[in-house]
C-alpha cells in the first residue's frame, strides 16, 4: 500500500468513527510500520483518551479484579488498551521488585504451573554494594518477564529508606541515593536488555505506607534535589527506564501524578526522560490535570477516567495537543516492547539456571553483624535451630511486592545439604507447632501491610537445656514481615516481643553455660532494634528477606563456603527514637496523617548519625569478613580540584581465606556557606574474590557534581571552596585511609528550576551552631 492510500485509509475509519478496539485490522497499522503521527492522526477521541487509560481492571462475578485484563498472564497487574484495527497491541505489566507477580496456577491448562522466581528483596540485593551482581539478576530476572509474556516489569522500587518503620522498606534498596540510584540503574540496565520495559516507582517520595494516597509530603527544595530525586536522576541518566511510576502521595501540596513541575520540568526538561510516566493504580484525583502534567498513562484505568477525559476535551479544558502528546509516547514506548514484535514467548524460563543465580546473590549480599571470637564459619557439625523462621523462612514482603515462590528452602534443609546435622526432635516439635498454628487459615490471594508474626512455641527451660547437651551450636532465626498498606509498629515489630526476647535469654544462658555459641540470623524486610539482645549473641548474620534459596543461602554463608561481603545501605540505630525522621513519621494527626514534614531535611540515615554523634547499633556501610583486608597507598591525582580528580588506593586480602571487599568513598566538605554533612558516600567499588595476599588497585574517579552540595539561594549545584577531606573506609565508622584536596575557588555546576518549592516554612534540622 503506498503512503497515501494509507492516508486515505486512516482518514475514512475516522469518518466512519470506527472506534472499536475490537475492530478487525483492514489496513495497515503501527504494526505494519506506519508512522506514529500517522496513527495518532487517524485515532478517534475515545481511542486517544482509552489508550492513556489502562485495561487493568476486570468486572467479574465476584466484583472488580485488578489485573488479567486480557487473560494472558493472570495475576498480572494491568494492561494497556489494544486497538487492533490500528495495529496497536495491548501490553502486559506485572508488579515486581521481588520476581514476577502471577498467577501460579491457570484454569487453560493444569497440567503445569507457572513459577517465577523469588529473588532476594532489594534491600538485601542492594547490601551487595555490587553493580554487576544487580545487573546480572535483572538479566535473569527480565528474561523471565519476557519468557512469560510479560512487557514491563513493575520494578525497581526505590524510595528512600526514610525510617526503619516504613512498610515497605524490603521493595527499596538503601537510605542513601548515591546506593538506591546506582543499584537501580544497573538493575534496569540488566532487565531492559531483554527488550522488556521497566517502571521504576514510585516518583516520588513515597518513604511511608500510612495515609500513602493523601499524605502531603513536605521537605526543603534542597532535600528533594540532594536525596529524595536524587537515586531517581540516577536512574533515569545512567539507565533510560521505559517508564516510571508516579507516586501515591502528594510532595509540597500536589499529587506527585498530577504535578507538572516534577514530571514535565524535572524529569523531562533537566533528566532528559523520553518514556511514559503511569500512576500508581487508582494514584491521584484528576485525570485531567494528570494528563496536563505529563502523567501520560493512568493504571489501571477506569471507565471514569476515560470519559472526564472526552468530556474536558470536548469541552475545551483539556487541549487535545496534550492528549496526543501523551498517546504518542505511549505508542513510542508499545513499540519498543515484546508484544509489538509478536515475540513467541517460551512460558519456560530457565527456572533452575535462575535459582542457582538467586542463591548466589543472596549469600553474596547478606551481612554479618557481628562474630565474636570468630565463630563463624560454623565449625562444629549438629546444631539446634529455634525460632519459627528457620522452619518456615520469610523470603519476601507482601502486598504488590510478594513473589509465589514454587518453594522456599528451609535453614535446616539448608543445612542439612551443607552437611550439618540438626536436631531432630526440635524440627519435628516446631514443624507440628507451625503447622498447628496454620491450621485452619486460609492464605489470603493478597496480604497486605505488616504480618504478625507466628507465636513462638513456649519452650520450657528443660527442653532448652536437653538441647543445649545434645547439640553444638544454637541458631535462632528472628523473622519479620511487612509490606504495602501499612507502616510497621514499634512494639513487637522493631523491637523483639517479650516471647522472643524470653526465648533468646534462656537459649543464651542454656548454651553459654556449657561454652557452646549462640548464633541469630535476622530474617527481615526492615532495620529493627538488636542493642537491647545482641549481648545475647556470639554472631548474628543479616539475611534480609533471602527470595526462594533462603535456606541454602543462609548455609552458604553460615559454612563458610561464601564468604560474607554485604555491607549495610542502611543504618540500624541503637533505638528507634534515635531515626532523625521518627519525629516525624508518619506524620500529623498521627492516626490519619494529612502531612509530613521532613524537618530532618538532608540528615537521612547516616547523615544525620555522623554529622549530629548518635551512635547507632551497626553504621552504615557495617559488615564483617571472615578474611581481612588492608587499605593503603591512597593518592589522588592532584591536591587540587578542577574538573575531576581520581582517586586510587590498593586493597589487599590480609586474611587466610578468598574474600571481597566493600570499599567505600566519604567525602568530609567545607561549610562555610551552607550546612553539610560530616560526611558522604560519594563512590564505591566491590573487589574481585580475592585470594589470601592477593591485592586489587581499586581507582574512582570524583566530579564536580559528586562534591558540590544544592544551594536553594541560587537553585544550583554548587562547590564551596576550601579543604576536601576523602575518607577510604570498610564502612562509614572505619575509615582506613584519609586524603585531602582543596578547591582554591567556589564552583557552580548545574542550575536548575525554581520548582516544587514548599509552601510553608520548614523548621529544618541544621548543624549550625
Ligand atoms: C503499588 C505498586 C504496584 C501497583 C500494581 C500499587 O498498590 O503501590 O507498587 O506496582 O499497585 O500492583
Amino acid at each position: 500500500m503506498t503512503i497515501n492510500k494509507k492516508v486515505l485509509y486512516l482518514v475514512l475509519t475516522l469518518l466512519t468513527g470506527i472506534t472499536a478496539s475490537a475492530q478487525q485490522r483492514t489496513a495497515p497499522g503501527l504494526k505494519d510500520g506506519v508512522g506514529i503521527e500517522e496513527i495518532v492522526a487517524g485515532m478517534s477521541l475515545e481511542e486517544k483518551a482509552r489508550l492513556v487509560t489502562g485495561t487493568g481492571m476486570r468486572f467479574g462475578g465476584n466484583g472488580p479484579v485488578i489485573g488479567d485484563a486480557d487473560g494472558r498472564v493472570p495475576g498480572a497487574a494491568g494492561n494497556t488498551f489494544s486497538i487492533a484495527r490500528l495495529g496497536i497491541p495491548g501490553t502486559v505489566m506485572a508488579d515486581g521488585p521481588g520476581g514476577i507477580r502471577m498467577e501460579p496456577f491457570r484454569r487453560k491448562d493444569s497440567t503445569r504451573s507457572w513459577y517465577a522466581t523469588a529473588w532476594p528483596v532489594s534491600t538485601l540485593l542492594a547490601s551487595s554494594w555490587d553493580t554487576a551482581l544487580l545487573r546480572k539478576v535483572g538479566i535473569a530476572f527480565g528474561n523471565e518477564v519476557k519468557e512469560y509474556g510479560i512487557d514491563i516489569i513493575l520494578a525497581p522500587g526505590m524510595n528512600i529508606q526514610r525510617d526503619p518503620l516504613c512498610g515497605r522498606n524490603f521493595e527499596y534498596y538503601s537510605e542513601d541515593p548515591l546506593i538506591s540510584g546506582n543499584m537501580a540503574a544497573a538493575m534496569i540496565r540488566g532487565l531492559q536488555l531483554n527488550g522488556t520495559g521497566v517502571s521504576v516507582k514510585h516518583f516520588a517520595a513515597n518513604n511511608q505506607e500510612t495515609n500513602r494516597n493523601n499524605v502531603d509530603v513536605v521537605m526543603s527544595e534542597r532535600a528533594l534535589r540532594e536525596i529524595y530525586l536524587k537515586g531517581f536522576e540516577i536512574a533515569v541518566k545512567q539507565s533510560g527506564p521505559l517508564t516510571i511510576m508516579s507516586s501515591y502521595n502528594k510532595l509540597n501540596g500536589h499529587y506527585t501524578s498530577e504535578n507538572l513541575e516534577l514530571l514535565t520540568t524535572i524529569l523531562r526538561d533537566e533528566w532528559k526522560f523520553t518514556g511514559i510516566v503511569m500512576t500508581d493504580w487508582f494514584g491521584g484525583k484528576d485525570p485531567v490535570a494528570q494528563m496536563k502534567a505529563g502523567n501520560d498513562l493512568l493504571m489501571p484505568g477506569t471507565p471514569q477516567q476515560v470519559q472526564k477525559i472526552i468530556d474536558a476535551v470536548n469541552s475545551g479544558t483539556l487541549d487535545i495537543g496534550i492528549l496526543d502528546r501523551n498517546v504518542r509516547r505511549i505508542l513510542t514506548v508499545i513499540r519498543q516492547l515484546p508484544s509489538f514484535m509478536s515475540y513467541s514467548y517460551s512460558n519456560k524460563p530457565d527456572l533452575a539456571a535462575h535459582a542457582a543465580l538467586e542463591r548466589a546473590a543472596a549469600a553474596e549480599s547478606m551481612v554479618l553483624l557481628k562474630n565474636e571470637r570468630k565463630i563463624l564459619p560454623l565449625k562444629v557439625k549438629q546444631v539446634a535451630l529455634f525460632g519459627n523462621a528457620s522452619y518456615d523462612p520469610i523470603i519476601g514482603g507482601t502486598g504488590s511486592g510478594a513473589t509465589n515462590a514454587a518453594y522456599t528452602v528451609s535453614l535446616p534443609q539448608g543445612l542439612l545439604q551443607a552437611g550439618y546435622t540438626v536436631d531432630e526432635g526440635l524440627k519435628k516439635m516446631y514443624l507440628e507447632w507451625i503447622d498447628r498454628q496454620k491450621a485452619g487459615k486460609p492464605k489470603p490471594r493478597l496480604i497486605l501491610g505488616p504480618v504478625k508474626m507466628l507465636a513462638e512455641p513456649g519452650l520450657s527451660l528443660e527442653q532448652i537445656t536437653t538441647s543445649a547437651d545434645n547439640n553444638q551450636a544454637a541458631i535462632i532465626t528472628i523473622g519479620r514481615n511487612a509490606g504495602e498498606g501499612a507502616d510497621r509498629k514499634k512494639e513487637g515489630d522493631f523491637y523483639l516481643d517479650e516471647q522472643e526476647t524470653t526465648l533468646l535469654k534462656n537459649i543464651s544462658a542454656a548454651f553459654h553455660a556449657k561454652g557452646k555459641p549462640v548464633i541469630v540470623i535476622l530474617n527481615i524486610g526492615g532495620v529493627i532494634g538488636t542493642a537491647d539482645w545482641r549481648d545475647m549473641a556470639d554472631a548474628i548474620l543479616l539475611a534480609w528477606q533471602p527470595g526462594q534459596e533462603a535456606g541454602n543461602a543462609i548455609a552458604d554463608v553460615l559454612s563458610g563456603k561464601t564468604t560474607p561481603s554485604g555491607k549495610l545501605a542502611t543504618t540500624f540505630p541503637l533505638k528507634y527514637e534515635d531515626s532523625p525522621a521518627s519525629r516525624n513519621f508518619p506524620g500529623m494527626p498521627a492516626d490519619n496523617p494529612r502531612k509530613v514534614i521532613y524537618e530532618e531535611d538532608i540528615y537521612v540515615g547516616y547523615r544525620y548519625y555522623h554529622t549530629f554523634g548518635v551512635k547507632p547499633a551497626y553504621a552504615f556501610g557495617h559488615g564483617l569478613s571472615y578474611t581481612s583486608f588492608r587499605y593503603e597507598k591512597l593518592s589522588l591525582s592532584s591536591s587540587g580540584f578542577k574538573d575531576s580528580l581520581q582517586v586510587t588506593l590498593t586493597i589487599t586480602n590480609t586474611g587466610t581465606t578468598t574474600g571481597r571487599e566493600v570499599v567505600q568513598l566519604y567525602l568530609a566538605a567545607p561549610a562555610k556557606k551552607i550546612d553539610k554533612p560530616a560526611i558522604e558516600l560519594k563512590a564505591f567499588a566491590k573487589t574481585a574474590l580475592l585470594q589470601p595476599g592477593r591485592s586489587e588497585t581499586i581507582r574512582f574517579t570524583l566530579h564536580l557534581k559528586d562534591i558540590s552540595s544544592f544551594d536553594t539561594s541560587r537553585q544550583a549545584w554548587m562547590a564551596e571552596e576550601g579543604s576536601y577531606t576523602v575518607k577510604v573506609g570498610a564502612a562509614s565508622d572505619d575509615i582506613r585511609q584519609t586524603a585531602v584536596f582543596q578547591l582554591p575557588k567556589e564552583l557552580t555546576g548545574e542550575k536548575v528550576h525554581p520548582v516544587l518549592l514548599p509552601q510553608e516554612k520548614i523548621q529544618q534540622l541544621s548543624n549550625r551552631k
